[in-house]
């Protein structure tokens, strides 16, 4: 006779982003059944243990770039996700994430949102996937009229609800009309919009790619300021072309035409406590403005971009993303307070695949380099780019921005905010996996343990003090990278189990999944932009009400 339930979590500390207590778990037909102080084992066909440790609705990662060509420097210099579906999603069950929200991306040749995504969503039906999925759309080309027929179809028939807008990025940046344009249809049919803020004319000029006329007056500030005159290209100067304010005054502008528009809008990968701050004053003023932090902002500074060997060294482009890190803790800190007072409302990785030592990796910033840089005394010590790449620094500008971190963001989280007293279990579920299945329009299916609705997806720990603890190494990751920024930093627990709709995919170290059982996920609107537009809607003192009208 088939039992009550397939599953039962029998011992654990459950937590959700509002409660936590000792609680058993039933699962049956991949949802959560039943929750109980005491659920006998036998009423189930197979029962886990959980000894004590804490049992959380499994991760939702918001943020992740996969099987995605991307153009980061000038003159169409295209990088390669080393990572694809099959791949990068692995790695995500292996560190306790149960759902991920990729990128489809619109390149600015391409005229149709539509087709844009139906070829990536070829590519993710043909390595499959190991865990639940779903897209956002990057719009590149924001043609109004493109907009107006194609984004009712993403959203009624894919169930894409979000897209996500560059301020940066020669080959992708929008201009403030065209950011303007894709708020306005974005805001008729509440989709999130995602927004990349940094100031891309900034960072070109400090650079020193373009800038003004030259005149006698403007000349003198380019010898002063530009970075390339002065042969500062190395990895590390990345950074520096992208010092805090660049971000700080992109956040602050795109606030600005959110509000006009009446757009609520979300920030993704907030690196710098100034943006932090800009984002924190206008939810005071009421504003309706989300934003994401990443573990990259919570680990790296400008430091970590002269980590290896010496500060000229190549080997430095492995920390490169952007916005970069902070210029020293500081910035660190300041994104701590945002991610405990709420300013932070999801906690997403930025998983930005590149390989070291691939020619559509990280090596790109030598090879686009070509002449320059003899006679450095780095070595770079890997087999296929090595005798291209070996005694050259290359420059900033042509090196794929990105660090990988789809398996790191649940167990950094976890052991340096939740084990180290910075947030609690509640808040780190909160951030995790519930504020972005509520943002994404995928709750309570995701991000929740509720009878019936909820998706049976878990992350277990291990109970405190159990397991051994260790120095993280790239080799015990399941990405398709060849490093990871976080080698070295140490660990006291990792998810001990990983649950997928009520099935174990990852076990003590053990991947027990396969690339067939993620399912693509249509989702919603997000109920938090829904609630947001409702609530400024009519709210007079806002700039452009009529609008709407
Ligand atoms: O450096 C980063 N963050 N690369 C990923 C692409 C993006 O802008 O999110
Ligand atoms: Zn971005
Ligand atoms: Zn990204
Ligand atoms: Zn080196």
């Amino acid at each position: 006779m088939s039992k009550q339930f397939d599953l039962v979590i029998k011992n654990g500390v459950v937590v959700t982003s509002g409660d936590v207590g000792p609680l058993d778990i039933a699962i049956k037909d991949g949802k959560i059944a039943h929750l109980a102080a005491s659920i006998p084992e036998d009423a189930a066909e197979r029962a886990i243990d959980a000894e004590g440790a804490y049992v959380m609705p499994g991760g939702v990662d918001a943020h992740v770039h996969l099987a995605q060509d991307f153009t980061s420097g000038p003159g169409g210099v295209t990088g390669k996700c080393a990572d694809d579906f099959m791949t990068g999603s692995r790695s995500a069950i292996c560190g306790g994430t149960t759902t991920i929200i990729a990128f489809a991306q619109q390149n600015r040749w391409e005229e149709s949102l539509l087709d844009v995504v139906t070829a990536y969503d070829r590519g993710a039906s043909e390595t499959g996937c190991f865990s639940d999925y779903a897209y956002h759309i990057i719009i590149t080309r924001p043609d109004v009229e493109m907009l107006k027929r194609e984004l009712p179809v993403l959203v009624n028939e894919w169930g894409i609800t979000s897209c996500k807008l560059f301020m940066t990025y020669t080959a992708m940046q929008l201009r403030d009309n065209e950011l303007l344009d894709v708020m306005y249809e974005a805001r008729k049919l509440a989709v999130t919009t995602m927004i990349h803020a940094e100031n891309g004319d900034l960072i070109a000029w400090l650079t020193g790619e373009c800038g003004p006329p030259k005149s006698i007056h403007l000349e003198l500030i380019h010898t002063a300021e530009k970075l390339e005159e002065k042969g500062l290209i190395e990895p590390r100067y990345h950074a520096e072309s992208r010092p805090p304010i660049v971000e700080m005054e992109a956040t602050h502008r795109a606030i600005v035409l959110a509000e006009m528009i009446q757009n609520p809008i979300l920030f993704v990968h907030v690196g710098s406590a100034s943006a932090a701050a800009v984002i924190r004053k206008s939810q005071t003023r009421g504003f309706p403005v989300y934003a994401e932090t990443c573990p990259q902002y919570l680990h790296l500074t400008w430091e970590d971009l002269k980590r290896f060997h010496s500060p000229q060294c190549f080997e430095n482009s492995k920390m490169i993303c952007s916005p970069p890190p902070g210029p020293d803790d500081s910035d660190q800190e300041a994104l701590w307070t945002g991610l405990r007072n709420g300013t932070f409302t999801i906690f997403s990785s930025d998983h930005c695949p590149f390989r070291y030592d691939d020619i559509r990796g990280k090596a790109l910033g030598v090879l686009q380099h070509a002449p320059s840089m003899e006679g450095s005394t780095c070595p770079i010590d890997q087999d296929h780019v090595h005798d291209i790449v070996h005694g050259k620094t290359g420059h900033f500008k042509y090196i794929p921005n990105g660090c990988p971190g789809i398996e790191t963001r649940m167990p950094l989280l976890f052991n340096y905010g939740v084990m180290e007293g910075r947030i609690t279990p509640e808040r780190y579920v909160e951030l995790t996996s519930t504020a972005p299945a509520k943002l994404y329009g995928l709750y309570p299916k995701k991000g929740a343990l509720m009878p019936g609705l909820s998706d049976a997806d878990l992350v277990i720990w291990y109970p405190d003090g159990r397991m051994t603890p260790f120095s993280l190494t790239n080799d015990r990751l399941h990405h398709n990278v060849d490093y990871t920024p976080y080698e070295g930093m140490s660990f006291t627990n990792w998810p001990r189990y990983t649950i997928l709709r009520g099935k174990v995919v990852w076990a003590e170290g053990q991947l027990l999944g396969t690339p067939q059982d993620g399912e693509y996920l249509k989702r919603k609107t997000s109920q938090l932009t829904t609630a947001a537009v409702r609530s400024i809607a009519d709210d007079k003192r806002r700039v452009a009400t009529w609008l709407y009208k």
